[in-house]
């Protein structure tokens, strides 16, 4: 058995990951903005945000939901967005300056080691990045060092493939071109955190309370099964580490596999895929 990586070589796969994908994200943008601002608004309300407070941001990319955190925040407040891939930031602040927003700063950092004092945010948010980390606990540790007491975190992950067939289809076709090693249920990756519970009892093992999880149903659509294999191809960091290892002619098979399986999703004329996005919250006691 290869040997497992060590937490730091996980970090920084990951930072070559997403900046390789950074102009990607900025491509299909609008696009996902369009299809995921709810899960923004869900974590703006999660994590209790308002007028005047110091919000962190952790796992910002191209600035989900911390631009949104910025507006609700106003300029009396402000937001750090952190993220470990300087490319998906500059693409962050690029929207930050179009909105004309002075009060968010993006940083680069890891979030499992976190460059602040203790009780210092009034709130924090993360979207889609806390599964990716080779040690969450201590990332929950961070997160409930770094909040002020009373102060609420609010989380959205992936929950499991079979709920989320945009992402698990395509890992199901390259699996059925090549043979992977069976994937190690602890190894950080996109559904990591999947499993009811997981987050929420990591939360709770780092001291927060009133913690609440949901699995929170949705759908995004497409506008044709090419659209949704093209857009994958160029955000999706890990399905693209597996494609990397086909020849062409498996990439091929690979394509005709996914848009052949994303065609049954079609529906009014569009390709519409149901989505399962476990939201996690809790807060520091008093
Ligand atoms: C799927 S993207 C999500 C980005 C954004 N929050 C969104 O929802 O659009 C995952 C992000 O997590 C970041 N990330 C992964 N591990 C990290 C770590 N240890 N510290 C900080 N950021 C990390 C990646 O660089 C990437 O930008």
């Amino acid at each position: 058995m290869a040997p497992q990586p060590t937490a730091q070589q996980v970090i920084e796969g990951q930072r070559q990951d997403w900046n390789r994908v950074a102009g990607g994200w900025e491509k299909w943008d609008r696009y996902f903005d369009e299809q995921m601002a709810f899960l923004n608004h869900r974590l703006v309300a999660d994590a209790r945000l308002h007028t005047g407070m110091k919000v962190l941001d952790l796992g910002s990319g191209t600035g989900y939901p911390a631009l949104l955190g910025a507006q609700t925040v106003g300029p009396n407040g402000s937001v750090i967005g952190m993220d470990l891939a300087e490319q998906m930031l500059e693409v962050a602040r690029r929207k930050a300056n179009r909105l004309g927003l002075n009060h968010i700063t993006f940083q680069a950092g890891d979030v499992t080691a976190l460059p602040f004092e203790a009780n210092v945010f009034d709130a924090a948010t993360s979207r889609f990045c806390l599964m990716f980390l080779p040690e969450i606990p201590k990332a929950a540790d961070e997160i409930a060092r770094v909040l002020k007491p009373g102060a609420w975190v609010a989380t959205a992950v992936w929950s499991a493939p079979e709920k989320n067939p945009s992402i698990g289809l395509s890992m199901a076709a390259i699996k059925q071109v090549i043979e992977l090693p069976p994937p190690d249920p602890a190894a950080p990756g996109i559904f990591r955190l999947a499993k009811s519970g997981e987050l929420a009892g990591l939360f709770q093992q780092a001291g927060l309370i009133d913690v609440t999880e949901q699995e929170f149903l949705a759908e995004w659509s497409y506008a044709s099964a090419d659209e949704y294999y093209t857009s994958l191809m160029e955000i999706a960091a890990p399905v693209q580490n597996l494609m990397a290892k086909l020849t062409d002619a498996q990439k091929q098979d690979v394509k005709q596999r996914i848009t052949q399986a994303a065609s049954n999703y079609r529906r009014g004329g569009r390709i519409v895929f149901p989505m399962a996005v476990r939201m996690v919250a809790a807060r520091k006691p008093l």
